[in-house]
């Protein structure tokens, strides 16, 4: 199968220690650091932006998973990519016209261009990005509604996971929201094999056996 990338949310984290608490993630087994990136418009929600991975960056060489719920990504290439950023995923609900020049610009910054789509947003709505001349590397499937940590997971979403993994055999497909011991083998046994979990990862007593757990789920 697709390797396993296990990357807690820092929406969970204590922000005013992202460093001490990035790293605690990572010895923990983190394989990805998954940012959550708001401009409090498309969600309505505002968390981070380039200064804090840039800050961030100083401090780690983990690879930064950022997900951009922005209604204009592409002012965001530029100064994430400057901030050392690794993956690029954007919603395709904001970027239909656009996804083309989107994903060149990420990749010549250097970036692993990604897109995602909200629980409401059909699959097929991916496909051209993922078999086009600039295609991203990675779909996101949004299994709650963005904006927010801590919500329950809808597996309804599953659907469109599966018909993913058949179409697309070594695709990395990541799934973000409401993911946790109890969730995570209705995940891996749809075709998931990068997993974001924030409030089950950080809010459990021991943080290393919930990412040892997901793993051995996506592995099996
Ligand atoms: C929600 C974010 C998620 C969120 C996941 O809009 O994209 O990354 O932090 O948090 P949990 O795992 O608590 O649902
Ligand atoms: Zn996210």
């Amino acid at each position: 199968g697709v390797a396993a990338k296990i990357a807690p949310s820092m929406l969970s984290s204590d922000f005013a220690n992202l460093a001490s608490e990035a790293q605690r993630m990572l010895d923990c087994g983190a394989d990805w650091l998954h940012m959550d990136i708001m401009d409090g418009h498309f969600v309505p929600n505002l968390t981070i932006g380039a200064p804090v991975i840039e800050s961030l960056r100083k401090h780690t060489k983990a690879y930064l998973d950022c997900h951009l719920m922005v209604t204009n990504p592409l002012d965001y290439v530029e100064p994430l990519g400057k901030a050392g950023a690794s993956g690029f995923t954007f919603h395709v609900e904001v970027s239909r016209d656009n996804w083309g020049e989107l994903v060149q610009r990420i990749k010549s910054k250097g970036m692993r261009p990604g897109v995602s789509l909200k629980p409401g947003t059909p699959i097929e709505e991916v496909y051209p990005l993922i078999e086009g001349e600039y295609p991203v590397e990675m779909v996101l499937v949004m299994t709650v509604e963005p904006g927010f940590g801590g919500q329950k997971f809808m597996p309804e979403t599953m659907d469109k996971v599966r018909a993913l993994r058949k179409k697309y055999p070594s695709l990395d497909i990541e799934v973000d929201g409401g993911l946790g011991p109890s969730t995570i083998d209705m995940a891996a046994s749809a075709g998931a094999n990068c997993i974001v979990a924030g409030s089950s990862v950080f809010g459990a007593p021991d943080s290393a056996q919930v990412i040892s757990l997901m793993r051995k789920s996506v592995e099996e």
